[in-house]
């Protein structure tokens, strides 16, 4: 079995679905973030005010690059893994690569009252996730196999939906 990545903005669900995966197949859940939070011994938003922002990408590559021969994985990414077209190879060859698509204004309802993601700090986050969500779009859906809006679907139908997906499936 290959493994299962998932792609996607922040707070687009990609670690709630990484889960509910886990729990309802074979695949073990493994987190980058969460990865790099171990290798460094501090929080992703102590890292980035620690170091700057490549910084943080190059461990974000080097924990991805570990990955790589490992099976039966579902591996829930950070939103900004993508960014190096380097680690979207890595990303192709570790197995279906799946788009978790959410609108800007869920994000927002989701993150208003979150202060660990350093990349949307400040005082108009809607404009914040816009900006950045609009210069990512076309990196996600180049670096995806598969894309699923998920703005109206729940984490156990984001979950089958992948499950069941053979071919790309679009918009549905
Ligand atoms: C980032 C997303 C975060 C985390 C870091 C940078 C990004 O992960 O890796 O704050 O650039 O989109 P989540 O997507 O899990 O929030």
């Amino acid at each position: 079995m290959d493994n299962i990545v998932l792609i996607g903005f922040m707070g687009s669900g990609k670690t709630s679905v990484a889960k509910k995966l886990a729990e309802v197949s074979a695949y073990k859940l493994v987190d980058t973030d969460k990865l790099i939070e171990e290798k460094e011994n501090k929080k992703i938003s102590d890292i980035f005010s620690d170091n700057d922002e490549k910084y943080f990408r190059d461990i974000e590559s080097q924990v991805l690059l570990k990955l790589q021969s490992n099976f039966n994985l579902v591996i829930s990414t950070g939103g900004g893994i993508v960014l190096r077209e380097a680690n979207r190879d890595v990303l192709k060859k570790l197995g279906k690569v799946v788009y978790l698509r959410v609108t800007p204004e869920t994000v927002v309802k989701r993150l208003q009252h979150d202060t660990s993601r350093p990349l949307l700090m400040g005082d108009d986050k809607h404009q914040k996730v816009k900006e950045i969500m609009d210069y990512r779009e076309p990196i996600y859906q180049d670096a995806a196999d598969i894309i699923i809006d998920t703005d109206n679907l729940s984490k156990k139908e984001i979950a089958e939906k992948i499950l069941s997906a053979k071919a790309p499936i679009t918009g549905e």
